[in-house]
């Protein structure tokens, strides 16, 4: 990962320093004063390319692209629609209902995860992983933290389990069929620039293709389906043996699943 150094805000109470320590220490990241300084004056003062920027009740990252943050974006939308008895093609691909087990292995900014943890329920389970520890942080501190919203988005949040990890790594660790769906959002291999949702992860967030081997592990560890999402088009879909879905017929991204009993492991 490249350098980052930690901060806080002008003029910090206690309790922001002393958690700007910990999560110095924690992520390995330099402990740097704010003092009157502007991030470029920090970036250019300490060689940095992200500050990690501790305010009093949020963690954020200011990156070249801008300032990334919590928030649970399109995930408030989605579980009122769904609440409204609207589908969500995300839930129809992954076929998750209340109870299910669902391992999200790229946690990006958290909404799909959210959407899977309020179908799922209190008596399922969300585990969602992400490569970068940066994003990891600030994801599972808003899923925590964050305040604004009603109660029962709330609670899918709080649900979510956050692991900074490599997907690779952990579905190796993992028993066979021990998660009823495994879903994948990499970053696409033709980023659709109008997401502008995901721009600020760019530079921080693991662009690299998912490979045949994780697409097995999670066949092996996925009880009922294997679910991709990659812009409409893809080579990808075929590429890993994912049956595309129909549906979102204006959409710019598609949906692709890997049934257990679909082709070969
Ligand atoms: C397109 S974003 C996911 C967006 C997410 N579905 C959402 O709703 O916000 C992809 C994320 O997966 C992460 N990622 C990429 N490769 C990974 C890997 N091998 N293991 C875990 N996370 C990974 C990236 O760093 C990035 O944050």
């Amino acid at each position: 990962m490249k350098n980052f150094i930690v901060t806080t805000t002008r003029k910090p109470d206690p309790a922001t320093e002393s958690f700007a320590q910990e999560i110095s220490s924690r992520l390995g990241g330099r402990l740097v004063e704010r003092a009157d300084n502007s991030f470029d004056a920090l970036r250019k003062i300490y060689g940095a390319e992200n500050i990690l920027l501790v305010k009093k009740n949020s963690l954020s990252v200011v990156t070249a692209e801008g300032e990334l943050f919590f928030h649970p974006n399109t995930a408030h939308l989605r579980i009122k629609n769904l609440r409204g008895g609207e589908g969500d093609r995300l839930i129809d691909a992954l076929k998750i209902s209340d109870g299910s087990k669902v391992l999200d292995c790229t946690l990006g900014l958290g909404s799909d995860a959210i959407v899977e943890s309020f179908v799922a329920g209190a008596n399922g389970k969300v585990v969602a992983l992400e490569i970068n520890p940066l994003i990891a942080e600030i994801v599972r501190h808003g899923l925590k933290n964050f305040s604004e919203d009603s109660p029962h988005i709330l609670d899918a949040m709080r649900r979510v389990e956050v692991l900074n990890v490599d997907c690779e790594k952990f579905l190796a660790s993992c028993a066979d069929n021990s998660f009823d769906a495994v879903y994948f959002d990499p970053m696409f291999r033709r980023p659709i620039q109008k997401s502008s949702g995901l721009n600020p992860i760019r530079p921080l967030a693991d662009a690299s293709p998912l490979t045949e081997e994780i697409i097995r592990e999670a066949r092996r560890v996925a009880k009922f389906r294997v679910v991709m999402k990659e812009h409409s088009g893809s080579a990808e879909f075929a590429r890993l043996g994912f049956k595309i879905l129909g549906g979102g017929k204006y959409s710019s991204v598609a949906f692709g699943v890997i049934d257990k009993g679909y082709g070969l492991l």
